[in-house]
């Protein structure tokens, strides 16, 4: 899958650190980029800004429901105490959509201590409220904002992407190579519990080494995705 072939990509909570990370890498990457919040002027206030550190006009923003109408993926990048309201707001706008879900719920009184939530991973929760005529994609739970905050930092870590379907995976690992990430098929949508369950493990290790950004690696793949 190439590039262009995604289409365009809305960001809810694209306002966020995550979410604005990708979106800049992801406009400098060639892709037509909306920002979604929940008060429209502060998503355009978002795209402007990372417009003036792009030097070209390449992201919009609007809010969320905006965002979602206008794009064939949907990225959705907010704190997972927010994603039901947020999922609600903007469903009118998903079916026949991908949405990807970067969205780690860390519950536990310590973040680097894992507590599952109640469906079992954000993910599936995600899916069980949108239904099957949304395709959920999980992707980029591993990745820290601290990194995507430089553009040009090259990231030391890979974005292991859970889908139900081969097909939807190639979009989470295209929209990663887009940010200059390399994804990997980690398997169905199940597994996404697995992925966000390790980002507490990235922030135990972040703590224990005092390091901002511990990010994962897959080993022991075949020399054409190494
Ligand atoms: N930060 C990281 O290093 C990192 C790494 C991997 C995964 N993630 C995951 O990515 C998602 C976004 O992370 P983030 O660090 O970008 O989060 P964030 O900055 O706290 O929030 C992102 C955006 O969510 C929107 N939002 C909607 N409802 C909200 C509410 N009730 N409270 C606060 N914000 C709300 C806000 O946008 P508006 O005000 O414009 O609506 C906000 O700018 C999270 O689920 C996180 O687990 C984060």
């Amino acid at each position: 899958m190439t590039f262009s072939s995604l289409g365009t990509v809305a960001v809810i909570g694209g306002t966020g650190a995550e979410g604005s990370g990708l979106a800049w890498r992801w406009a400098r990457a060639g892709l037509d980029v909306v920002i979604g919040s929940r008060e429209a002027a502060k998503g355009a206030a978002a795209a402007a800004a990372l417009n003036a550190r792009l030097g070209a006009e390449r992201i919009r923003g609007t809010d969320n429901r905006q965002a979602a109408a206008q794009a064939a993926i949907v990225v959705l990048s907010v704190p997972y105490a927010a994603q039901a309201a947020i999922l609600a707001d903007i469903a009118p706008e998903l079916p026949g959509k991908t949405l990807v879900t970067l969205v780690a719920p860390l519950l536990g009184e310590k973040k680097g201590r894992y507590v599952p939530p109640p469906g079992g991973a954000a993910a599936l929760e995600a899916q069980a409220q949108l239904g099957p005529e949304v395709t959920v994609v999980a992707a980029f739970q591993n990745v820290s904002a601290h990194h995507l905050a430089d553009p040009d930092h090259p990231i030391d870590c890979d974005v292991l992407v859970c889908a139900d379907t081969r097909a939807a995976r190639e979009t989470g690992i295209a929209l990663a190579a887009a940010a200059g990430l390399r994804g990997i098929h980690a398997g169905a949508l199940a597994n996404a519990a697995v992925v966000e369950g390790l980002t507490a493990v990235l922030v135990a290790i972040n703590a224990a080494y005092k390091v901002r950004g511990a990010g994962i690696r897959i080993t022991g793949l075949p020399e054409e995705v190494r």
